[in-house]
């Protein structure tokens, strides 16, 4: 297992090489009218479909064996008042049932309005959704049926799949926020879209891309195998309700690496299911942190292993390294680390609550616990905004097994005070130093 995980990390230390470079290539890309930081203008993307040549673009691996289908071709206006929904379906259609590798172009400089859309394979070979331009939502709330309000675009069922471009994707989420439960308590709970879903995906990439104010969660991987999630960079206001980042929940063999995420709810939030997730230099804040959880709800059965969350960064989020389970629940969470992280001005720097309850009568004691297991929080330093900078609060019935704590340094913001740290069965050891000193109560 050790042996495979650094393998992994020698793989994928290459692109995150090639990233350095390219970052200054997203900015660039992101900020112009379309034009690439290499000089070739993708304003006025050559005018191919089906069986043409595609564009001189450095970011298309190899030109010559790669079928372009532009949405311009394909019916779309990308002005950002008619709806270009169709006009994609089709062009997605095309390029799924091509023979070779096939391109989705989104041209630059433009705005492609968009209502629900589900992109589906199996596809006849790999399919790339090049985003140079915008992606936006349809502003209309009508436009969303109370039969589908959980999505807007939706890819499904799709094999080598790689959405890329450096271009945006906005949801127009300020036309949904004002009507969330949660800032207008007067209004009933209701579902508002996830701006980008990836549903049963094999060998994914999303890359190099820009989401801002999804309608809730920016983006959902559920039943996905072999994924990579780089340079991302995802950004809503602090205060927007559900908007987490980045939602994983029953998949495995998932990088998430360079990404930026500042939300109004999870940075990232890790669900039922997740085997194998290694994360690595993201930052995030504001927003609630990095989540495992919730899991057990309603008494269910959870399964999450193998999680790897290395150098983050959080700047004001609620919540640092957090794991928190229902009352109730069965299954595991096990071999989750948590290291190399800064913190700054975060509320529970790290947290670990099997007592969690979200719901409007209390959830009370009950006999089954979701068990957490070898957890290891190590390298860990920054600033907390309130005294307990450490929380292990674990099942009476079920407790915490071998968590480990080393090398630890967490202060008050400003200098406020001493930090301190409190538990509740928890088994732990320490390593190194770790400030504020670990809990007396070891029971
Ligand atoms: C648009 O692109 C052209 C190059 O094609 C560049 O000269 C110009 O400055 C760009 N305009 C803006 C607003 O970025
Ligand atoms: C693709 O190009 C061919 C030949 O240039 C043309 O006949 C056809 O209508 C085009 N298809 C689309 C969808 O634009
Ligand atoms: C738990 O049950 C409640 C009430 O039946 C339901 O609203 C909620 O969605 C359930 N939660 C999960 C995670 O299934
Ligand atoms: C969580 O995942 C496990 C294993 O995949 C499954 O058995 C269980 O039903 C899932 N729980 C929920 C609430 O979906
Ligand atoms: C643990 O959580 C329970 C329920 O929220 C709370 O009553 C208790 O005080 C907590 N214990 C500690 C040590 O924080």
């Amino acid at each position: 297992m050790v042996s495979s995980r650094k393998l992994m990390k020698l793989v994928f230390m290459v692109p995150l090489l090639a990233m350095l470079f390219m970052s200054s290539t997203l900015e660039a890309a992101r900020a112009s009218n379309g034009t690439s930081a290499d000089g070739t203008n993708h304003l006025h993307s050559p005018r191919v479909n089906g069986s043409a040549a595609a564009p001189r673009g450095r970011s298309l691996a190899s030109p010559s064996s790669q079928s372009v289908f532009s949405v311009d071709r394909y019916g779309a206006r990308g002005d950002g008042s008619h709806d270009d929904t169709q006009a994609l379906a089709r062009a997605w259609k095309a390029a799924c049932a091509s023979p070779r590798p096939a391109v989705v172009l989104i041209p630059g400089g433009r705005l492609y309005l968009l209502k629900l859309v589900t992109l589906h394979g199996p596809c006849k070979s790999s399919v790339t959704l090049t985003v140079k331009g915008t992606l936006v939502a349809s502003p209309n709330r009508a436009d969303w049926s109370d039969k589908d309000r959980r999505h807007w675009i939706v890819f499904r069922s799709v094999n080598k799949l790689t959405v890329n471009g450096g271009g945006a994707i906005d949801g127009n989420g300020e036309k949904w926020w004002p009507h969330s439960c949660k800032i207008n308590k007067a209004l009933p709970c209701k579902e508002a879209p996830t701006a980008l879903s990836f549903h049963y995906c094999t060998n994914l990439r999303v890359e190099d891309l820009k989401i801002v104010n999804s309608q809730q969660i920016h983006m959902s991987v559920e039943d996905c195998t072999n994924v990579l999630l780089a340079r991302l960079s995802i950004t809503a206001p602090g205060t927007s309700p559900n908007t987490d980042g980045i939602h994983i929940t029953r998949s495995k063999d998932v990088h998430v690496t360079n990404c930026k995420i500042k939300t109004g709810d999870d940075c990232m939030s890790i669900e039922n299911g997740t085997r194998n997730l290694h994360v690595s230099k993201v930052v995030c804040g504001p927003g609630h942190g990095i989540s495992i959880g919730s899991l057990g709800d309603n008494n269910s059965r959870a399964e999450v292993s193998g999680i790897i969350i290395d150098s983050v960064q959080l700047y004001g989020t609620t919540n640092g390294a957090r794991i928190k389970t229902y009352q109730g629940g069965s299954g595991y969470a096990k071999d989750i680390t948590f290291q190399n992280m800064v913190m700054y001005d975060v509320k529970n720097p790290i947290i670990i609550d099997q007592n969690y309850c979200d719901k409007a009568t209390p959830c009370g004691e009950q006999r089954s616990a979701v068990q957490v297991s070898n957890v290891v929080f190590k390298n860990i330093r920054g600033t907390t905004i309130t005294k307990e900078a450490i929380k292990m609060n674990c099942s009476k019935n079920v407790p915490c097994q071998g968590i480990t704590l080393q090398n630890i340094n967490l202060k008050m913001q400003g200098g406020k005070g001493d930090t301190q740290s409190t538990c509740e069965n928890a088994k732990w050891r320490k390593f190194g130093t770790v400030h504020p000193q670990p809990c007396t109560d070891k029971s």
